[in-house]
């Protein structure tokens, strides 16, 4: 699977351009186009990059990637992020690494939003829990109203995202209306953030066991 992976990565980075700003996606697909990007600009590249957690920050940093603060660039031109489920409409599912509110706000100042999977990543329905980034205070309220929206949250135990919120992974039979969801979910008080991304995604890189499938949004934000 990791070879997949490193496929999806390689293909992804082949995007990134010299003078680019660069959102750096989190988790374990995102860390080989980060090291990739790391090798480019050993090699004289001249990027700036975006992390979208305090740990694609360390790897970049490692990486010699430049690094630069959200705030500091109007938009970023291109953004490599992986996902824990992607359906055929090219919506997603992430936060498996409890990283969602930083990788949705990179990706919602992005021009060109990369996602890179292997193969087993790829859905016909949702089935993975959705990730839900809350307040600390009153999280076991939260959930109850979550759990009104019929899902079933689980305390992601022991975790503390980048901002000092908890996760609270959402099981559920099966999700329809994703965009009324979304807004549902969002508007609950404490909930910060969820792990739905819906028409966000540019293009979708899969590695396949017969090479690499690259997938386009069609007339997407960016289009
Ligand atoms: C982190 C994420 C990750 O992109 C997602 O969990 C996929 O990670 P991996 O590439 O390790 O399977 O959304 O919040």
């Amino acid at each position: 699977m990791e070879e997949l992976k490193k496929l999806a990565a390689m293909e992804a980075v082949k995007r990134v351009k010299d003078g680019m700003v660069v959102g750096l996606g989190t988790g374990s697909t995102a860390k080989y186009a980060i090291i990739e990007i790391g090798k480019m600009v050993r090699e004289g590249m001249e990027i700036v990059g975006i992390a979208t957690s305090l740990e694609s920050e360390r790897i970049a940093k490692e990486a010699g990637i430049k690094l630069a603060d959200i705030n500091d660039y109007d938009a970023i031109d291109i953004t490599i992020d992986g996902a824990d489920e992607v359906d055929a409409h090219l919506n997603l599912i992430k936060g498996g690494g409890g990283a969602l509110l930083r990788e949705k706000m990179v990706a919602s100042c992005t021009r060109k939003e990369v996602i890179i999977v292997d193969e087993r990543k790829m859905v016909t329905r949702f089935s993975f829990p959705l990730p839900v980034e809350v307040v600390k205070f009153g999280w076991k309220r939260t959930a109850d109203k979550l759990a009104s929206l019929n899902f079933n949250p689980q305390l992601r135990h022991g975790f503390v995202t980048d901002n000092g919120n908890y996760i609270l992974d959402c099981h559920y039979e099966a999700m329809e209306d994703y965009r009324k969801l979304h807004d549902e979910i969002n508007s609950i008080v404490g909930v910060v953030e969820n792990g739905l991304f819906i028409d966000m995604a540019d293009e979708v890189i899969v590695g396949t066991n017969d090479g690499v499938k690259k997938i386009k949004a069609e007339g997407r934000k960016n289009e």
